[in-house]
């Protein structure tokens, strides 16, 4: 009878993957569609700050209401769990903060290049922070990413500082807060889904005195006017779209992270930037010259060869 287990864990196994498989399909096209919005609206109304306000706010109205309605049961949290979650929060809002002033900067496809370079900041972060140590191979596989990443920044036909530096910010604060989620979620009775809930809701209280501070209402309300002006009363939609979908894609995310490493999660995000890359340059007409192009493929294949390394 000892092949008893084997028969009903195979089909198990196969159900979590397949379970996966739909959270990463799902989580790339809503994150598709969240880049084309938030880059309307910033070319519209380049008000990085309040837009990313407003992606955290809508996250925190869908949740609070969902558990008021009980459609999401709430997640029993206490002290404890506030306190642990406040750097994941704090890497949060700088790295969502930092990826929306960079869009707003830069074409939507650079920034993302850049940001395939996350595996990277992975390695690094685990290495000097938390005195990891990894095989020769896996800091090679750093190589191609890094080299690949300097190649399109470099050929890059509309370079901006801001716009590369908010990328590499957000790169560092995401790695940063992936690693300490998963900690966070381990062994917890929270879901990937209260729990990035709780995130956005945290990430809201810390970010908006900061966008209140950087940008402000008068100028909010003049540039708004502006936008409707251009773009008509369909703006409003646009703007809802982006936070909506912003707050829906990482929540699918985090219902992944749940049940993956930040490794795989990580190669996931990169993965999910192939698509973001191609969409946004179809749509937003980006100029890339090959070069340009080159630099990008040679940084995602380093993310193969990275994954591949460090399994
Ligand atoms: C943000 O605004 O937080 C970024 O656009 C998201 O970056 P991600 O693709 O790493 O989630």
């Amino acid at each position: 009878d000892g092949a008893r287990p084997v028969e009903v864990a195979a089909p198990a196994e196969t159900a979590r993957r397949a379970k996966i498989g739909v959270y990463f399909a799902t989580w790339w096209a809503l994150n598709v569609i969240f880049n084309i919005y938030n880059k309307k609206v910033l070319n519209a109304f380049p008000y990085p700050w309040l837009t990313s306000t407003l992606s955290l706010a809508a996250g925190s109205a869908i949740m609070l209401a969902s558990w008021a309605t009980r459609i999401a049961e709430a997640p029993q949290t206490d002290l404890d769990f506030w306190k642990a979650l406040s750097p994941v929060a704090i890497a949060h809002t700088i790295g969502h903060v930092a990826a929306t002033v960079s869009m707003a900067k830069v074409a939507v496809s650079f920034t993302h290049i850049i940001k395939s370079g996350e595996p990277a900041f992975s390695v690094l972060v685990s290495r000097f922070f938390l005195g990891e140590h990894f095989p020769a191979p896996v800091y090679f596989s750093l190589l191609p990413i890094i080299g690949g990443c300097a190649l399109a920044a470099v050929t890059e036909l509309n370079f901006n500082m801001v716009g590369f530096m908010g990328a590499m910010i957000s790169n560092l604060a995401f790695v940063v807060r992936t690693i300490f989620s998963k900690k966070g979620m381990k062994g917890k009775s929270v879901s990937g889904m209260n729990y990035y809930a709780c995130l956005s809701i945290m990430s809201l209280v810390i970010l908006l005195p900061f966008a209140i501070a950087m940008e402000g209402p008068k100028v909010w309300a003049a540039g708004w006017q502006k936008a409707v002006a251009e773009i008509g009363p369909n703006f409003v939609w646009w703007v809802a779209a982006q936070s909506v979908f912003y707050h829906l894609y990482n929540q699918v995310s985090y219902m992944s992270l749940d049940e993956i490493s930040p490794l795989t999660f990580s190669i996931g995000n990169t993965m999910k930037r192939i698509s973001v890359i191609v969409a946004s340059i179809i749509i937003f007409q980006t100029p890339v010259q090959p070069i340009n192009a080159l630099g990008a493929a040679i940084a995602i294949l380093g993310t193969f060869i990275y994954s591949q390394a460090k399994q």
